[in-house]
């Protein structure tokens, strides 16, 4: 079976190393390009935190690594290093990067999201694991070419479950809500993964360092070291020593499509409320009595299947 070409685009936090983990180390997947967006943590240092997994991986064919957009499309960047550690990557980055880490291409994410649609056409998945900016940048740069991708598979938004950032918004659509909302009334074929299913997914500490225990690798002890503090927010602010696996659960999807049930709904992003701010809403009814929805969202994740093929892979 030929390997799907993928781009992931990532505001490199602990949650998308893992995912990054999980996508090279997945044969279905080929990652022909990673590209970093500001979000969890400032842009340069979710670019160094790509390039330190690509290093850690020690992968062969080490995917182009392309910067993107330092802030949002027209707010200024809301960060959560109170998550993610103030380097991104739990503060134990400085464990895993070596000097001679391989350099990022110098060409934008914008253009290099804009090449690989128009190289791969409807064979190309983008996986978007932050802020939507950068799709948004490419959509303005050549909307033509972008509707030429196969599928987007989102990580964000919160239909019928609180919001994790402020009471009804999700971080990825909060931080850039103008982006979403341009590229879910795009017409573009986006599958959103949302806090609904992702937060039905909690990896316990326990469980993690029982499994690392049994393995004596490199990645394993550095998995151990930059999901230590992610763990411990969560245990400080819901109350489980453990974290979500909002990005692995993306990339996992283009994987395994029929992990996730989807619903095929218009979905809008609040841009000008004062309390509301990316706050995803679903016509589930149909109410704008709007066209053909182009958007799917996950409402339903087989939770079990998706724990094997996350543990089956990413401890390899
Ligand atoms: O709301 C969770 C999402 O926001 C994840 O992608 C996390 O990495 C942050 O980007
Ligand atoms: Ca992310």
């Amino acid at each position: 079976m030929m390997a799907r070409p993928v781009l992931i685009d990532t505001d490199t936090g602990v949650d998308d190393a893992l995912a990054l983990i999980l996508a090279l180390r997945s044969r279905e997947l080929s990652v022909k390009a990673i590209t970093t967006v500001a979000g969890n943590v400032e842009v340069g240092k979710c670019t160094r935190n790509a390039l330190a997994i690509l290093h850690l991986l020690g992968v062969a064919d080490k995917p182009a690594v392309s910067e993107g957009a330092q802030k949002p499309l027209c707010r200024p960047l809301f960060r959560a290093p109170e998550v993610h550690g103030t380097d991104g990557l739990g503060n134990a980055r400085r464990y895993i990067l070596a000097s001679s880490t391989p350099r990022m291409c110098e060409q934008s994410a914008a253009k290099t999201i804009v090449d690989h649609c128009r190289s791969f056409g409807n064979k190309l998945v983008i996986v978007a694991l932050g802020p939507l900016t950068n799709l948004a940048l490419a959509w303005k740069k050549n909307p033509e070419a972008m509707m030429k991708v196969g599928r987007i598979i989102s990580m964000g938004g919160a239909f019928r479950v609180p919001g994790n950032t402020g009471p009804v918004a999700e971080f990825n659509y909060y931080v850039d809500p103008e982006a979403a909302h341009l590229l879910l009334n795009s017409g573009l074929r986006i599958t959103i993964v949302p806090l609904d299913v992702t937060e039905q997914i909690v990896l316990m500490r326990k469980e993690l360092e029982y499994r690392a225990a049994r393995r004596a690798g490199r990645v394993a002890k550095a998995i151990l070291r930059f999901t230590k503090s992610y763990m411990k927010y969560h245990e400080m602010t819901e109350g489980f020593n453990g974290g979500y696996l909002h990005d692995p659960l993306a990339v996992a999807v283009a994987i395994q499509p029929d992990l996730v049930q989807t619903t095929r709904v218009h979905v809008d992003i609040e841009t000008l409320g004062r309390y509301t701010r990316g706050m995803s809403l679903a016509d589930f009814k149909n109410k704008l009595k709007r066209g053909k929805p182009t958007v799917e969202v996950a409402s339903k994740v087989d939770r079990e299947r998706f724990l094997r093929l996350f543990h089956e892979r990413i401890w390899e």
